[in-house]
């Protein structure tokens, strides 16, 4: 891909929503008119198209690992995920993840809202990432799991209750 990350930050106002959903396999089958304006690129462009063409170096392979453990397993996940944009630019979500099931309660793909998170969270969440894609650099996205434990664990926080204390 011929994208350059710059170091700009988009922002969203916090009223508003991007939503998406994706097939089993994460392929885009639907976007929001924000999904697409923010991310800069075409209806055409994003429909059909794996939705980590939004992934930005910056994310530990890790976190995506716990989401798609979580929803595949018929759970939900809430996430702070920095993306970025076809031109570069990056900006940070609080993306609530959860799998669609049929009447049959058999899941047939999953959708995304994701709001703006706060300055506070993501002032905590950046340099957690930071050393977590760090642990993955030496040691695999298991070592990253395991630092991402460890920081729990010392906080005495569940990993849902902490995502959730930057609301
Ligand atoms: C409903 C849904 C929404 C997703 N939203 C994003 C997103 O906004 N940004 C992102 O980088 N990955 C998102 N993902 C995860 C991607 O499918 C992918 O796992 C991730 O970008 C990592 O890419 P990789 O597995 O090729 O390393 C989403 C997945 C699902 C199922």
């Amino acid at each position: 891909m011929s994208i350059t990350e710059t170091h700009e930050e988009l922002r969203f106002d916090d009223s508003l929503y991007i939503v998406s959903k994706t097939d089993l396999k994460g392929n885009i089958t639907y976007a929001n008119d924000l999904f697409i304006e923010i991310s800069g690129y075409s209806e055409k462009e994003l429909i059909g198209t794996p939705h980590n063409i939004l992934r930005h170096q910056d994310m530990p392979k890790a976190i995506f690992k716990l989401l798609w453990d979580k929803i595949q397993a018929g759970e939900e996940i809430f996430a702070y995920v920095k993306n970025r944009t076809k031109s570069g630019k990056y900006y940070w979500v609080h993306a609530y993840v959860t799998p669609t099931f049929d009447k049959n309660n058999k899941i047939i793909g999953y959708h995304s809202v994701r709001r703006s998170p706060s300055p506070e969270a993501i002032a905590v969440i950046s340099p957690l990432y930071h050393k977590m894609l760090n642990a993955e650099k030496a040691g695999g996205t298991q070592a990253a799991i395991t630092f991402l434990e460890n920081t729990l664990s010392q906080l005495k926080v569940s990993y849902d209750a902490f995502i959730l204390s930057y609301e």
